[in-house]
């Protein structure tokens, strides 16, 4: 436990490169190990998460060294689809949901049998959205199952035992919007004969299809609809470079956007649409925003894996309260609770609509924030609508420090920091220890802008 104490700060000035986006950097990582020959990834971030998933992958009898000097910098020696090696005992995945579900998918097409166990927090998430799905395709798998309180139907949680073997293609519409499982589905479809097609009625962020055609596997996308063919080796675009993460970026775009006297410019981070949500609302809610996208030729493009990426410039603003679409959801689901955060402080009401995803999260991020900011004095509702819920904040004049907690989750932590930055008096943050899962550099990179 590391508990943190904020003070008011007056303003944010300066500029801020970010590490490497985690969702990218575990794609780039999974798909260089299973195609074949080196690939240099630069901007690796240090995440406990991504560092979790550099470990797997050792354990699976692939190559992976980090350059001398430039810990940013990794090369991994990719073995091919059916590369990987039956690891000795189980394989421990910390509480990298992403590292997890994902690797099922590539595990599902490998021809031995493996146990995945997991840290507190990721042995209590869901993981039937993505078994069944593998299920249908002919992996072999076993988990937990438990009936639990304000769960419907028995669910399946880890530690999971995978056999893989012979894949099946399918289609598969899906029934919770997940790029996890998504990508779970792409992946075991790199190992079956024929075409696995997926059917999304809600977009999802879309990293694993733009880097399975960076690797030239045969993927297409059509709308809301993707056709991936499968039994075909992937050819490794040799180097990578990965985009600075947005997500890290929210928390300090939104400290700028709440404190006064502030400009703030966030370098090369990622500007892929299913991920910038958080700019189209922010935008909807008066905050001065400019982004700079970063004009590449071809050759540079395919190096920087046709991520978009460019630069931002954020300035103190006035903020109005908005709306948020259900479809909107997954293009800033992790940036909900720092928006929340954004909202409370807004003129007015702001709805973010069909949020039940965020209770699966690394901790109930509905429960996190509401009661954090409730005890900070804002203004929070939620409220249940057919299925799903929304939250409802009515913007307050000022938020009062006093002692919160992180309840174990990064982006809760975080949140928690800039909410205290901003607020009356000091606040206290019970444990921080947890924003090394994603975000290892948060605090010295706050502590450089404000000295
Ligand atoms: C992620 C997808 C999202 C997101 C998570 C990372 C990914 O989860 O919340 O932080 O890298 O694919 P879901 O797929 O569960 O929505």
């Amino acid at each position: 436990m590391k508990s943190f104490q904020v003070k008011p700060l007056s303003s944010l000035q300066g500029e801020l490169s970010l590490p490497g986006d985690k969702s990218i950097a575990h794609r780039c990582l999974i798909l260089s190990a299973i195609a074949k020959g080196k690939t240099i990834i630069e901007n690796f971030p240090a995440s406990l998460d991504c560092l979790y998933t550099l470990k797997v992958f050792k354990q699976l009898g692939i190559k992976i060294k980090k350059e001398k000097d430039r810990l940013n910098k990794i090369n991994v020696f990719g073995k091919g689809l059916k590369g990987l090696n039956k690891p000795k005992g189980e394989i421990f995945l910390g509480n990298s949901g992403t590292t997890l579900r994902l690797l099922l998918g590539v595990l599902a097409g490998q021809n031995f049998r493996v146990k995945l166990t997991a840290g507190k927090s990721l042995a209590n998430r869901p993981m039937r959205r993505v078994t069944v799905p593998l299920r249908m395709m002919g992996a072999n798998i076993s988990a937990k199952r438990e009936s639990r309180q304000n769960v419907k139907q028995i669910e399946e949680y880890p530690p999971l035992t995978v056999k893989g073997g012979e894949l099946r293609p399918i289609i598969y519409k899906m029934p919770v919007p997940s790029a996890q499982v998504k990508s779970a589905i792409l992946l075991a479809g790199l190992y079956a004969k024929g075409s696995t097609r997926i059917i999304e009625p809600v977009k999802t962020r879309d990293h694993t299809e733009r880097m399975l055609k960076l690797f030239k596997a045969d993927l297409k996308v059509k709308q809301n609809q993707i056709v991936i063919k499968g039994d075909k080796e992937l050819v490794s675009p040799k180097k990578i470079f990965v985009p600075g993460d947005i997500s890290s970026a929210s928390f300090f775009i939104v400290m700028a956007t709440i404190l006064p006297n502030s400009r703030i410019l966030v370098k090369n981070v990622s500007l892929n649409p299913s991920r910038t949500g958080i700019i189209r609302v922010l935008k909807h809610m008066g905050v001065n925003i400019q982004i700079r996208p970063h004009t590449l030729s071809k050759v540079r493009r395919e190096i920087r894996n046709w991520e978009p990426l460019g630069d931002i410039i954020v300035e103190s603003s006035r903020l109005k309260g908005t709306q948020v679409k259900r479809e909107e959801i997954p293009t800033l689901i992790d940036e909900l609770p720092i928006l929340m955060v954004a909202a409370s402080l807004a003129k007015g009401k702001t709805i973010f609509e069909g949020v039940n995803e965020l209770r699966v999260k690394e901790t109930d991020r509905i429960r996190s924030m509401s009661q954090n900011l409730q005890k900070m004095c804002a203004d929070i509702k939620v409220v249940k609508v057919g299925n799903s819920e929304n939250i409802i904040i009515k913007g307050v004049k000022a938020l009062m420090g006093t002692k919160v907690r992180s309840f174990g989750d990064h982006r809760t932590a975080m949140s928690m920091v800039v909410a205290g930055l901003v607020a009356e008096n000091k606040t206290i943050i019970d444990d921080v220890s947890c924003i090394d899962k994603s975000f290892p550099e948060f605090l010295n990179l706050l502590k450089l802008l404000i000295s």
